[in-house]
């Protein structure tokens, strides 16, 4: 099974990490494809916590190959503070390659983030502020900067000045600030060239070279697939393609080298930022399971909105991704529930029903779930190992989700450690055993 791709199928959070950090036992390399460190990836192994925002989940593996493809814009701020971090844990490092085409932010993108979102006011998205959106906008406009950039002064001078120039007006109340000084800012970067220099590669090569020597690549998503900014819930997305056929684009291989494609989803369903949000909870169960599930954000400590699971949109998330598999995470956190709900369609104003993923942006804002009531189960089940010693309740829901999306679910979380879960396939995710 060579090119697995792993992907959000809600509006991210879903425990991607966990389950990249899983499978990267068995794959030979692990390439992040898109987005930047708006992404927190948080891993519990043998009691420590590690958040990554970087770097690909792979690299608690030695001697697996872990790379920062070229759809990923990079902080090298962060990057560096990353690397440092873990080599003060002890990890190995050396296996990390960074795509010399991947795209940088910069401190003005950090700013302009601010500003977008500043003059947005009551309209705002609820970015993470890291400088997602400016960065691949330049991207976008051939103004930015790639990682190569950081290997020559003369050019990245040249650059930058390009780059900020048609931002004058939007950068004039930060005149004085110090990191938009053009030559600290070259100085700066280019430090941090020399701190990333042998990490530098041709990835979409050595994703090539992986795939066609016949060994496993995954390809780590980041976001959700509800976050997407042609697919999701636009304008209340990120700035990149967070579903399956970006892998393609953002590693540098072919449709035809990816041949599993799984998606995450939580048992409910969380969203970080504003935008719609059907079936979202505003009562004391929507805080229950907040503080059971632990919903602040990795990256932004921020409180997440949550609610029932969509199966509307993870429907939805399953057709656009081609979604092969499922991993269905954090089971654990409802029980307890005597009765668990599953968004089946949407009303809209005037009562109108909506089985499928409306396509109108003010329908979508209208809308509220449908609901179905399964019987819920109050054991605990963190313990569960096996799919046999679910409650019967817990495998009904399984099998209520698998049917209705079409999809097979292969793996279940029922708590925060990597060997709280249970697997309903091979653990290379070959052989169903169902
Ligand atoms: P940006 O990606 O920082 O531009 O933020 C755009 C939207 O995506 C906001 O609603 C963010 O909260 C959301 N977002 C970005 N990254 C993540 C993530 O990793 N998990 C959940 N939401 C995210």
């Amino acid at each position: 099974m060579p090119g697995i791709v792993i992907v959000g199928a809600q509006w991210g959070d879903e425990g991607k990490g966990k389950v990249t950090d899983l499978l990267a036992e068995k794959a030979d390399t692990v390439i992040r494809f898109q987005g930047g460190n708006n992404a927190g990836h948080t891993i519990v192994r043998e009691g420590v916590e590690w958040k990554l925002h970087l770097i690909p989940s792979g690299i608690l593996h030695p001697g697996t190959t872990c790379v920062i493809g070229n759809g990923v814009v990079i902080d090298p701020a962060v990057l560096t503070g990353e690397l440092d971090e873990l080599k003060r844990k002890g990890v190995d490092i050396s296996t990390l390659r960074i795509s010399s085409n991947a795209h940088l932010i910069m401190p003005y993108h950090l700013l302009l983030d601010q500003v977008g979102e500043a003059k947005l006011g009551e309209a705002r998205i609820g970015t993470t502020r890291r400088g997602i959106g400016p960065a691949y906008a330049d991207k976008a406009a051939r103004l930015g900067i790639r990682v190569q950039d950081l290997l020559d002064e003369k050019i990245l001078k040249q650059k930058i000045v390009a780059a900020m120039e048609p931002k004058r007006l939007s950068l004039r109340p930060f005149q004085k600030d110090p990191s938009l000084d053009l030559q600290a800012m070259t100085d700066a970067y280019l430090v941090y060239g020399h701190r990333l220099e042998s990490h530098i590669r041709d990835t979409a090569k050595l994703a090539w070279d992986a795939l066609d020597a016949g060994r496993t690549v995954l390809f780590e998503g980041a976001q959700g697939a509800l976050l997407d900014i042609d697919h999701g819930t636009y304008p209340f997305v990120t700035s990149s393609n967070p579903i399956a056929g970006a892998a393609c684009v953002g590693a540098g291989v072919g449709p035809r080298d990816i041949d599993e494609v799984w998606g995450i989803t939580k048992a409910y369903a969380t969203r970080v930022g504003s935008g719609p949000f059907p079936t979202e909870l505003h009562d004391d169960l929507g805080e229950d399971i907040r503080q059971k599930g632990g919903e602040f954000g990795t990256t932004t400590g921020r409180a997440r909105r949550v609610g029932w699971l969509d199966l509307v949109a993870l429907r939805y998330a399953a057709r656009i991704n081609s979604l092969s598999a499922l991993v269905l995470t954090k089971l654990d956190v409802l029980s307890g529930q005597d009765t668990i709900r599953v968004c089946t369609s949407y009303l809209g104003k005037d009562g109108v029903e909506f089985p499928d993923f409306p396509y109108h942006q003010s329908v979508l804002h209208h809308s509220t779930g449908k609901y179905i009531d399964l019987p819920g189960w109050s054991e605990d089940i963190t313990g569960c190992r096996e799919l046999d010693e679910l409650p019967q309740t817990a495998r009904d829901y399984i099998t209520f989700v698998e049917e209705f999306t079409g999809v097979p679910v292969t793996l279940i979380g029922v708590g925060p450690g990597r060997d709280q879960v249970i697997w309903t396939a091979a653990s290379d995710g070959t052989i169903p055993r169902r």
